[in-house]
């Protein structure tokens, strides 16, 4: 509950004794089941002993899925003495039945489990991993997806996600970026709060809607040197600005619960952070659901070197805001000790429980623990064909085409053998992706079988491995060849093993592993038409693949119907429509590099490469190789100038800014049509661009439409010297255009 919302009801609430009381359920009918939580809870509570308080802050691992060391030790034990609150990783009727009953039956005040995974891209039906959603830049899709996770994952007694992800991400040597939605603020944002609004729906007691958990709070996504795990140290204008806007929109969207990150930030590690959890998340945000730490990342204060020892560590995360612990199993052990020794007070242990019997409350799991356990359901909701149809047209639309020389793509309709070759070619395994929840790596298609069936009866299709995704064996590469000559057209797949991004999986270097560059290089130079199909989790730095290959398609990790999307894009049933959401470097040494920099005293431009002190390197230029924003179509889309409802605006003014698009190529297809600001001089310094509207439009062949952005000119708002949040007076430059390498702007003014 927010602060404003908590003010108005503690009004309403005065109210009743006047006399007020309908009127104000009337106005506000939540109150009503506010004031019945906070009356059962309150009841709840006094039944209970201090134990059995510190028992619903304990999270343990049902130990399917470890991503950590497991501490926990005879949970079906722990469950059945009321010293468990949440089980995580594990799922299933049967199995969450068994465990749910324990708690019911088998304790004294027989307080309902909330059931926990890591729903991160689909639960059975898989979906493209989110960073590849993110490029959709689909946000009816995305929360489409998460609707149907949320459908599946509670069929199977699922009712809490680790989602969404909404760290923001500027480093791709960062296994993690898979997860999350990539470099920008604003459409992060925009995501995030679909994302919650997917999983939770609209009355978290619902059988089919889950709670979320947002995370890693916070600035997870910037450590250093993008290794995982690692430091993190910025600026509080950076903090605020770029990385902590996500969070503030999933709280603000009402999820349920925030999970801390496992880094510290400017030397205090978030499980431990008094001002990130409670100044900032509750006091002035009003967050009001529960906090839980990162896997052990309570325990982990020791290493990180300011708690002593474990009980040191759960007396720091508790006193700082964090309600539940997550398999460090430190507040079971010392949490009673530390109130007897006065260093936590019982009100703080009487918060943090509180706010996780709400949450079993919202869940409705008070009124019937098995809400979620379902046989009939499990049965039938669980990768339905509508779900698999679903998939796999949100999976194509995930898929960005970088290069498409020639128009090698679409396949044309004369080719009559295609050699599907590459490791990435037939390998269930890595197509579906990482973090796969529930997902069966059986049930997925791989490019080869989407081929296969699409093309069935009408043309040849011949495959080979060629060689392994790492490891240097060459082998392969004569058969490779051979199926490339027999061929007159080549699906080259290539990419990353689905474990070389996620977590703990942080790379030095992104470049494809192995020898899949050179059997690149060697299937080219046949002349033969060849499209390369990238499967990976974050961008690579892929410059030479982009100097020679005909057309690239990053198709990402696509979860199960990831084959099937592919050959629809490929043979033209699909318009590619996709744009990146992080941007691809040319090289390491560039990183990190992403469209929103600052223009710095020295801007190099490449116009005058003689200018020799100006901010540059000398063996590599400045730009990446693709640019934030960036995705080709099988046609081509003709931008108009921009035109504007005036071009000075005054307090209370709507900026409207408005172009044409046509499509101008052979193909109906989809544009997602981006708007960026320049504030020209700021307060402080400003970005040389920020993306601040976007929208996704349908334009048939040979049709113009017209697309109109409005803008606040609070959205033009950020923290100025003093750290107020403004937006300037002076001249802005605006662009609306195809990505963030969009060059013409027009100027426009704030009197
Ligand atoms: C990850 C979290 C995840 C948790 C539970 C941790 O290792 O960092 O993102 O939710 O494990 O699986």
């Amino acid at each position: 509950m927010n602060r404003q919302k908590y003010l108005f009801i503690v009004f309403l609430l005065l109210c009743f004794n006047n006399g007020f009381a309908q009127d104000a359920e009337y106005i506000y009918p939540e109150l009503i089941a506010d004031r019945e939580m906070a009356l059962f809870v309150d009841d709840l509570m006094k039944k209970m002993t201090l134990e059995e308080k510190i028992g619903q802050l304990n999270l343990c691992t049902g130990g399917w899925f470890v991503t950590g060391p497991v501490i926990s030790k005879d949970n079906e034990g722990l469950i059945r003495q009321g010293k468990v609150g949440a089980i995580l990783n594990t799922f299933g009727v049967e199995n969450v039945t068994a465990l749910q009953k324990m708690a019911v039956d088998e304790t004294r005040l027989g307080i309902p489990l909330i059931f926990g995974l890591d729903v991160v891209h689909g639960f059975r039906t898989i979906f493209p991993i989110p960073l590849a959603q993110a490029c959709s830049w689909d946000m009816e899709a995305i929360e489409r997806s998460e609707r149907i996770a949320a459908i599946e994952a509670t069929a199977m007694g699922i009712n809490w996600t680790y989602a969404p992800m909404v760290d923001i991400a500027r480093d791709p040597r960062w296994g993690r970026v898979m997860e999350g939605a990539g470099e920008d603020t604003y459409l992060g944002s925009r995501i995030a709060a679909v994302r919650v609004k997917g999983f939770q729906g609209e009355d978290l007691s619902d059988e089919k809607t889950m709670m979320a958990c947002v995370k890693h709070f916070a600035a997870y996504g910037a450590p250093q040197a993008g290794r995982d795990y690692n430091t993190v140290d910025m600026s509080e204008r950076s903090l605020l600005e770029w990385y902590l806007p996500p969070y503030k929109a999933a709280v603000d969207a009402n999820a349920g619960s925030i999970m801390t990150s496992f880094n510290e930030i400017a030397g205090v590690p978030s499980s431990s952070n008094k001002w990130l959890l409670i100044d900032l998340l509750r006091n002035k945000w009003g967050f009001d659901g529960f906090v839980v730490s990162d896997w052990t990342s309570i325990p982990e204060l020791i290493p990180h070197g300011v708690a002593v020892d474990s009980a040191d560590a759960a007396r720091l995360a508790i006193n700082a805001g964090l309600d539940m612990d997550m398999e460090g199993m430190v507040y079971l052990k010392y949490m009673k000790n530390l109130i007897e020794k006065g260093q936590v007070s019982e009100e703080t242990v009487n918060k943090s429980a509180r706010r996780i019997l709400e949450a079993k409350y919202k869940l409705g799991l008070f009124e019937d623990p098995y809400r979620y356990c379902n046989k009939t359901r499990e049965e039938n909701e669980i990768m339905t064909p509508e779900n698999l149809t679903f998939a796999r047209k949100f999976t194509a639309s995930s898929m960005v085409l970088l290069k498409n020389e020639n128009k090698t793509l679409p396949i044309s309709k004369k080719v009559k053998t295609i050699a599907v070759i590459g490791p990435l070619g037939d390998s269930k395994e890595n197509t579906i992706g990482g973090w796969g929840a529930a997902g069966q790596w059986d049930s997925c298609i791989t490019v080869l079988r989407g081929i296969q069936r699409k093309a069935a009866g009408t043309v040849r299709v011949l495959y080979e491995k060629g060689c392994e995704i790492t490891g240097m064996d060459k082998g392969g590469f004569d058969n490779a060849l051979a199926a490339a000559r027999k061929a007159d057209f080549v699906v080259l797949a290539l990419g990353e093993s689905q474990d070389m991004s996620g977590e703990a999986s942080s790379r030095s270097d992104i470049s494809l592993p192995g020898v899949q560059m050179e059997l690149a290089r060697k299937i080219i130079s046949t002349s033969k038409p060849v499209a390369v199909v990238l499967f990976n989790g974050r961008p690579l730095t892929i410059e030479e693949l982009n100097d020679i290959a005909p057309a690239i398609l990053e198709a990402w990790f696509g979860g199960t119907q990831a084959g099937n999307a592919v050959a629809d894009v490929l043979f033209g049933d699909v318009n590619p429509s996709g744009k990146l959401t992080m941007t691809f470097p040319r090289n390491v040494g560039q990183i990190p590099v992403f469209y929103n920099s600052k223009n710095t005293g020295r801007p190099f431009d490449p116009r005058l490469p003689e200018d020799y002190f100006k901010s540059r390197y000398q063996d590599v230029v400045n730009s990446p190789l693709y640019p934030f924003g960036f995705g080709l179509s099988y046609t081509t889309f003709k931008y108009s100038p921009v035109t504007m409802n005036k071009t000075s605006f005054s307090k209370g003014d709507l900026i409207e800014a408005t172009v044409e698009i046509t499509n101008a190529g052979d193909y109906d297809g989809v544009e997602i049509v981006q708007l960026y600001v320049r504030d020209r001089v700021g307060n402080v310094t400003r970005p040389v661009k920020e993306l601040r509207g976007f929208q996704r439009v349908s334009i048939k062949q040979g049709e113009t439409a017209k697309v109109s952005f409005t803008l606040h000119l609070s959205d033009l708002s950020y923290y100025h010297e003093d750290m107020s949040f403004d937006y300037d007076p002076g001249e802005f430059e605006l662009y609306i255009g195809p990505d963030s390498d969009v060059k013409e702007f027009i100027v426009f003014t704030i009197r």
